[in-house]
């Protein structure tokens, strides 16, 4: 009997042990969630136009992908890293041209926060001559095409790179430098940066008409820049005539209606005085042509006299003390018609 109970005593110590060594092996520091983390996906590399003696690359991760650290490699050994503030979706790098040769091959791999590196991207070969490629040109868009005259105007210049530019600058073409896309810097011509900023949106005015076009550089940290290509050009019209949207020109309106109305002023006053004239003139031709009348009449009343003597004895009545008025000139018929 107390065999039979020593027995299960023994049997429920080592279920416990069993037990108890399960626990032990769960409690184990091993992740639980599952498989690994995959490595962020494969970077590209390429190269851009040399800066001086400097050859120029750039590592990007693929879309929607960032890292807080890049490397370039050169030949399999660690030539250069940037490591960035945030997040970036890839770094440019600069290499001494003495330290390169045709034969040296390049990669560039990146690593997320937690420093999980991506794989290495493919080889490239570094070009020594000029055949590499710039960077790519950003795109202008402006608010408007047309500007009134001393208004401001809003353009917009976007960078293809996921990267920040440091800078944006806004050009105005000249004239024979209206290119399209991708014209090199030094066709712009001095003096032609309109306005400079960090930011990639532009408010600026007065403008002069003509063609615009705007670049961004990307900063390196050995203090170089590099400038992308230009910009597609941008075609604006600055308008100089006012239309019916601005505000009405009134002391212009006032001038010109006095202006209207003292000219008609002046031509009324004048015809008024011409009329005056010309009726005092009728009249001085009337009352001299009167007094001429009278005095030939006067000169020939001796003539006339005896006609109308007897042209009153004709009638004779009325008298000449009638007191009615004879026009002279009825006389005057009388005495033609007596002569002729
Ligand atoms: C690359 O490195 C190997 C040794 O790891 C060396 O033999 C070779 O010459 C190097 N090539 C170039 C182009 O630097
Ligand atoms: C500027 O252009 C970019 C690309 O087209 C666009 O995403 C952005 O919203 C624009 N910004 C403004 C202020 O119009």
């Amino acid at each position: 009997m107390v065999f039979y109970e020593h027995h299960i005593f023994m049997i429920l110590l080592l279920i416990t042990c069993t037990y108890s060594f399960g626990m032990a092996d769960g409690s184990d520091p091993r992740p639980v969630s599952g498989p690994p983390a995959p490595p962020p996906p494969v970077p590209s590399l390429t190269q851009l136009l040399s800066v001086g003696d400097r050859l120029v690359f750039l590592c990007e991760a693929p879309d929607g992908h960032h890292g807080l650290f890049f490397e370039l490699f050169g030949n399999k050994t660690l030539v250069d890293t940037v490591q960035h503030q945030t997040e970036e979706c890839g770094a440019i790098f600069t290499v001494n041209r003495k330290d390169v040769t045709q034969e040296k091959p390049f990669c560039c791999l990146y690593m997320d926060a937690r420093r999980m590196p991506s794989a290495f991207s493919t080889y490239v070969y570094a070009k020594l001559d000029e055949e590499a490629s710039p960077l790519p040109p950003p795109v202008l868009e402006s608010s408007s095409s047309e500007v009134q005259r001393g208004q401001m105007l809003s353009f917009n210049c976007s960078a293809p790179l996921c990267l920040r530019p440091k800078l944006f600058q806004l050009l105005r073409r000249s004239a024979g430098s209206a290119g399209s896309a991708g014209s090199p810097l030094d066709l712009l011509g001095p003096g032609a940066v309109v306005s400079s900023s960090p930011d990639p949106i532009f408010r600026v005015g007065p403008l002069d008409g003509g063609l615009y076009s705007c670049l961004y550089q990307m900063s390196l940290p050995t203090d170089l820049r590099i400038i992308s290509s230009a910009s597609q050009a941008v075609q604006v019209t600055v308008l100089h005539e006012p239309n019916t949207d601005e505000p009405t020109d009134w002391p212009f309106i006032v001038g010109a209606l006095t202006a209207a109305v003292l000219f008609l002023a002046v031509v009324v006053g004048l015809s008024l005085a011409v009329h005056k004239k010309v009726r005092e003139v009728a009249q001085e031709k009337k009352r001299r042509e009167d007094a001429k009348f009278w005095s030939t009449v006067h000169a020939r009343d001796h003539v006339v006299d005896l006609p109308i003597t007897r042209l009153s004895s004709f009638f004779k009545d009325p008298g000449p003390d009638s007191g009615e008025y004879a026009d002279p000139r009825t006389l005057s018929t009388f005495a033609n018609l007596s002569y002729s």
